[in-house]
């Protein structure tokens, strides 16, 4: 499909493959492989000579759509889905990476991929934690071995924004490439690819499904380096479901309309919190008081769809808040159209070290709000019960 259609007409058509009865929507292949016409059909698609489905591990048609269409919308050339964000990023590592090599990556990145890149230490790959935002920083930390640039914009959870041809320079510069994970913002607000960057990660989990139902991930770009994820995904087997994946098409095709009244909702909560008496700082790009507002607003469309805030206090006034709640989920996804509510440094941040926890900024009194598409009143109204606690 032509790529230069806008965003709105990829997201519900890229990618389609019919099958011999022209169904209109996209179909759903549930099989574990696919049947060759003969001994020597099977050898050729075995052996890429012949283009073709072979085994559920690596190649499936409704995979392959969504697959084009996350391609198209990020504007890249290929995307392998795998399994979940982690294992996206699980695969892009393993694909280009070796022992020797080095990683520089932002101090505030999710939890687990910090602790995925400590388990890579084991295997000889080093990364090195930024913590200052700035390109400058960046450089000091590259090596000769350096291979990788990763950072998270916004990050999870303090929506700390990185400037992405800044850091596509450096790492060029290095002879590495820069890997974003575009999990918070999806290709509604923002496309790395298009600012420099060579590989761009996402938890399709989030915003791509949107609703909370499926576990999945991508890695997109150059086909030169998807084509190594890929490799590795078929040996390794981080692989998608088709059913995940098919849900996961039709969530997209409502993604650009979500994120915009999920951006909106949450801007119009920011402000509101930064009312509040007992929210002690309020963490969102769309908020003038933001420290990389500018940026923001001239790399992504809107300020994105969660806020952090720090209430006065500690633990216990965070989780006054978090339990009195009846509206808003406690939960530790984000990305659904139903809101949610998470204490990071007790769950998603919860395994990562007290003194790496600190570093990251991740305080007992933060809270992070996924916010959804539900009445702005009733949610300003189901945080506020538990803020009157304080
Ligand atoms: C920014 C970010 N990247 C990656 C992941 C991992 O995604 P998944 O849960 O699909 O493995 C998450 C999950 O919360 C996330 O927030």
């Amino acid at each position: 499909m032509d790529k230069t259609f806008d965003l709105d007409t990829l997201a519900v058509r890229a990618g389609i493959l019919r099958s011999q009865f022209n169904e209109h929507a996209e179909g759903l292949y549930l099989t574990s492989s696919f049947v060759f016409e003969s001994a020597a059909q099977a050898a050729a698609r075995f052996s890429g000579e012949e283009d073709g489905f072979v085994y559920g591990r690596f190649s499936n048609p409704t995979i392959s759509m969504l697959q084009e269409r996350l391609a198209a919308l990020e504007g890249g050339e290929a995307c392998v889905a795998t399994s979940s964000g982690m294992a996206a990023i699980l695969a892009a590592a393993m694909a280009l990476m070796k022992a020797g090599d080095h990683i520089v990556a932002s101090q505030g990145i999710f939890g687990a991929t910090q602790q995925l890149f400590g388990i890579l230490e084991r295997f000889g790959v080093a990364t090195t934690f930024v913590a200052p935002n700035d390109a400058a920083a960046f450089k000091a930390a590259v090596r000769p071995q350096t291979r990788l640039v990763f950072v998270e914009t916004p990050s999870n959870p303090l929506t700390e924004v990185f400037d992405i041809a800044a850091l596509a320079a450096v790492a060029h510069e290095a002879g590495a490439l820069l890997a974003v994970d575009n999990c918070f913002c999806s290709p509604a607000l923002q496309r790395p690819l298009d600012l420099g960057a060579d590989l761009v990660i996402h938890s399709a989990t989030k915003y791509l499904d949107g609703q909370g139902r499926v576990l999945g991930g991508a890695v997109i770009g150059r086909k030169a380096l998807t084509d190594e994820v890929l490799k590795f995904l078929r040996t390794a087997g981080p692989s998608l479901s088709p059913f995940n994946a098919w849900v996961i098409l039709k969530g997209v095709e409502t993604l650009r309309l979500r994120m915009d009244a999920q951006s909106a909702a949450a801007l119009e909560i920011a402000r509101w919190l930064e009312r509040q008496p007992q929210v002690a700082r309020v963490y969102y790009p769309g908020l003038p008081s933001h420290p990389q507002h500018a940026l923001a607003m001239r790399q992504q469309k809107t300020g994105g769809a969660i806020v952090s805030f720090e209430v006065k206090g500690g633990r216990a006034e965070a989780w006054k808040v978090v339990d009195a709640t009846r509206l808003i989920s406690i939960t530790a996804n984000l990305g659904d159209t139903k809101s949610t509510l998470t204490h990071p440094a007790t769950t998603t941040h919860g395994r990562i070290t007290p003194e790496a926890r600190i570093a990251a900024g991740i305080q007992e009194s933060l809270l992070r709000m996924a916010v959804g598409l539900e009445s702005v009143a009733d949610l300003q109204a189901d945080l506020a019960r538990g803020l009157a606690l304080i």
